[in-house]
């Protein structure tokens, strides 16, 4: 367009994040569009299923994720980590254990997210691993409700760190596992014969500029201290 040759930054953003990205990309959005007023944003927060689908039908201009998919042709960037814990209530019999094995955890109800989810995956399959059976009490949509699950004492879960860091942290506490934190990282990806507009490849150098301060354990400190 003319605003791109002219080097005006204006034009639509349309990103699409996986659901725990809703935890800190809003506020890096706010930032960079008070640095570019012109710029509107499309945001859609989603799992790893449904951003595979919108990869495939070349809907966004940039989507970010933990697991890239290996059969769609991306440039990425890794930007932050995103640790998996594993979360039970404050007051937890297993709260204050040291080391706790897998096997401990088999006689604990779960609170699993839905299918095509990567939080699920990964949890599905570190019990595989271990030939351990994962009791299954309740399948939610939701990381927010899972954490309001979770207090409610109906089962623990197997959460990002950044989902912690609003509200209800007074409220869980986060479980010494062997094999835990799984340590995730987020990646910026685009699609590879993809010509990124002059917007998005602003918002991609911001991205990868700014994220520095927004890694799980700071978020967490932060929201702790603020109490
Ligand atoms: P999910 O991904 O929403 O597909 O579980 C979240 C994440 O990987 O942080």
């Amino acid at each position: 367009t003319v605003a791109d040759l002219k080097g005006v930054k204006e034009g639509k953003l349309c990103l699409t994040v996986v659901t725990t990205g809703k935890y800190f990309i809003p506020r890096l959005l706010g930032s960079f569009c008070q640095l570019y007023p012109h710029i509107d944003v499309s945001l859609q927060v989603t799992n790893h299923q449904q951003i595979h689908e919108r990869m495939l039908e070349n809907k966004d201009d940039l989507y970010i994720l933990s697991k890239p998919p290996e059969d769609v042709d991306l440039e990425r960037h890794i930007f932050l980590d995103n640790p998996l814990v594993v979360v039970a209530p404050r007051n937890h019999i297993l709260s204050n254990k040291k080391n706790i094995s897998l096997k401990e955890l088999e006689s604990f109800p779960f609170i699993l997210r839905e299918v095509g989810s990567n939080t699920r995956n990964v949890i599905q399959q570190i019990f595989d691993d271990h030939k351990l059976n994962i009791r299954v009490r309740l399948e939610l949509g939701s990381n927010e409700a899972i954490k309001q699950a979770i207090i409610g004492g109906l089962g623990l879960s197997v959460l990002s760190k950044h989902t912690l860091t609003s509200s209800c942290y007074d409220e869980l506490s986060i479980l010494d596992v062997k094999n835990f934190p799984v340590q995730e990282s987020w990646y910026v990806t685009y699609l590879s014969g993809k010509k990124l507009s002059v917007v998005a490849r602003t918002f991609l150098e911001y991205l990868l500029k700014e994220s520095i301060n927004y890694t799980a354990d700071k978020q967490l400190t932060l929201a702790h201290n603020h109490g």
